[in-house]
């Protein structure tokens, strides 16, 4: 009898964790732009894992927003995979050049030379998306890299018509794209700024992704495209030497995982400020029964997390090989208890009460979601930081250069193009990586699954917050993209929201203290996916702010021609 009873809790507990291990039996995948999306959907159909379709989406939005993100810029790849039911978070994030110095965006009296971390050469860390899309798909992928770049190179050479947002953004650095010879004759139309509808061809950025490819890492970080970039970029500025190519690493680092209210967060881990951000902020909450408040408290007392996170943001946090972060102690809910009861609960607190940090002087990206059949998952942020990156192509090799050294702080108290205020820990060193916001996340518990994470520089990471407690309400991903969204950086003391955020509440909050500013429009490009275990069911989603297109996909159903 026991035996048989033996037997049975067998079984049963066999059958528990196969279902626990079991995927979704479809996909989904959600990017921020239809044509990536169709070219992950397309490698999913031709067998390939979420790593693969992740390896062909990175690719395929270096090619159609290339405002956003690509070869010549960086991310991170938080990767879940099903089999091991492991963790990693791939950091392609760039480097400062080697020949990089602390003072290098200041002038001989010390004053920061306007713009010079944001347009031009000089601007440029090392780039880290080639060297991660190799990473991804030989370690975790099951096809070819050549085979997953293959609907990038095709959309890089055939072209494709711009949307109205490629317009807009071009629109927005169209002095820095004229500037420079080759960005212009690449991205405009005959110098001028195109029409919706134009179609844009990047035949050299074909050839480079084709390299690539075929060669790997060395078609990249070495022999001649190396050689035409570091050429290039030194030739209009910048600092770049062969070197820096050779010794471009992706590293594969331990993401951050926490507990809240029954579920697993798993983000980013620095050089990425998101997932120490996360629990800051979520261990802070958990000690309020948010669902119970009325709208002003909730905000305010969300708004007090974000004020605290960001402040430790610039305090502590910069790129862990070269400064020693109080991991543990940030991500602890005794710390957070101690941050909570500094908080008042009709009260803003000054920032300026928070410590003595020096007041600032001053005042696009990508996500993608991904699962597969067998449950691999993939969360992605990738970058070349503003608009057109530094706005310079680096040569014949079609590469356009980000300006992602404008995230270090080039100067105590001075703050970035997103307002962030840098901090000792982030200051520039030659190799180091500059302090992140992107925030590539998954949230696991009750029965439920999501994938998220956004662009949207400094605010990525109360954005994403947001939509970790929409999940953790209840609500499914249209509900987390769709949401109107407010912000506190710590610094400048104030809450920005999109114009409908805080209806009904603002008179509320400025009783409490807080000053609030209308940032006059909606912010973020979320891209989520959600599967629900229980009933088996996948959903996603893309932000409506944006033109980004979310797909479930059933695996066993005919290609469609054409994918
Ligand atoms: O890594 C960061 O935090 C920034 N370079 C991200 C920039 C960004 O999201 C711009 N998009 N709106």
């Amino acid at each position: 009898m026991p035996t048989i009873r033996l037997a049975v809790l067998v079984v049963f507990l066999l059958a528990c964790s196969l279902a626990a291990a079991a995927g979704p039996g479809g996909a989904a995948v959600a990017t921020a732009h239809p044509l990536a999306t169709t070219a992950a959907v397309r490698i999913l159909r031709a067998g390939g894992n979420a790593f693969d379709a992740a390896v062909a989406a990175s690719a395929a939005l270096a090619v159609v927003e290339p405002g956003s993100s690509g070869l010549g810029g960086g991310g991170f790849w938080l990767l879940y995979l099903a089999d091991t039911q492991r963790t990693v978070m791939v950091d392609g994030r760039e480097r400062a050049p080697l020949a990089a110095a602390g003072d290098m965006y200041l002038d001989k009296s010390g004053k920061p030379l306007p713009r010079a971390s944001l347009d031009g050469a000089l601007a440029a860390g090392i780039p880290g998306e080639p060297a991660a899309l190799v990473h991804v798909a030989h370690k975790y992928g099951r096809l070819p890299l050549a085979r997953s770049l293959a609907p990038a190179i095709r959309l890089a050479r055939e072209g494709f018509p711009v949307s109205e947002e490629y317009v807009g953004k071009a629109k927005f650095r169209l002095q820095v794209l004229r500037r420079h010879r080759r960005a212009a004759a690449i991205y405009l139309d005959d110098g001028a700024l195109p029409e919706p509808g134009w179609m844009l061809r990047q035949p050299r950025l074909a050839q480079t992704l084709e390299t690539l490819g075929r060669e790997g890492r060395a078609g990249f970080y070495a022999g001649p495209v190396a050689a035409e970039m570091v050429r290039a970029v030194r030739a209009a500025g910048g600092i770049w030497r062969l070197e820096d190519l050779r010794r471009y690493r992706v590293l594969e680092r331990e993401p951050v995982v926490f507990g809240y209210r029954g579920y697993t967060v798993t983000a980013a881990a620095p050089p990425s400020a998101g997932g120490i951000g996360l629990a800051t902020m979520l261990n802070i909450l958990e000690g309020y029964d948010l669902e119970t408040l009325d709208k002003a408290t909730r905000v305010h007392l969300t708004v007090e997390a974000m004020r605290r996170a960001y402040r430790d943001r610039q305090r502590y946090l910069g790129d862990p090989d070269f400064v020693a972060i109080p991991r543990a102690r940030l991500t602890s809910e005794a710390y957070a208890a101690k941050l909570r009861a500094g908080i008042e609960l009709h009260q803003a607190t000054p920032s300026a009460a928070l410590s003595d940090a020096p007041a600032p002087v001053g005042a696009d990206t990508t996500h993608f979601s991904i699962i597969d059949a067998k449950g691999n998952r993939v969360a992605a942020t990738l970058s070349i930081n503003y608009p057109f990156g530094a706005g310079v192509v680096a040569g014949k090799t079609g590469v356009l250069l980000n300006d992602e050294m404008d995230d270090f702080a080039k100067q105590p108290g001075l703050a970035n193009v997103y307002g962030l205020v840098g901090g000792q820990a982030n200051t520039i060193e030659p190799g180091k990586r500059p302090l992140s916001s992107m925030t590539p996340t998954f949230v696991e518990g009750h029965g439920r699954v999501a994938i998220l994470g956004t662009p949207g520089g400094s605010r990525i990471i109360t954005m994403v917050l947001l939509g970790i407690l929409e999940f953790t309400e209840g609500e499914g991903p249209t509900a987390w993209v769709t949401r109107p969204r407010y912000h506190h950086q710590y610094l400048p003391d104030v809450i920005q929201h999109e114009p409908s955020a805080l209806a009904g509440v603002r008179e509320r909050l400025r009783a409490m203290g807080h000053a609030l500013r209308d940032v006059g429009r909606r912010y973020g490009d979320m891209q989520a996916i959600m599967w629900d275990r229980a009933s088996g069911r996948l959903e996603a989603a893309s932000d409506p702010r944006g033109i980004g297109s979310a797909r479930v996909v059933h695996l066993h159903a005919t290609a469609k021609p054409g994918e």
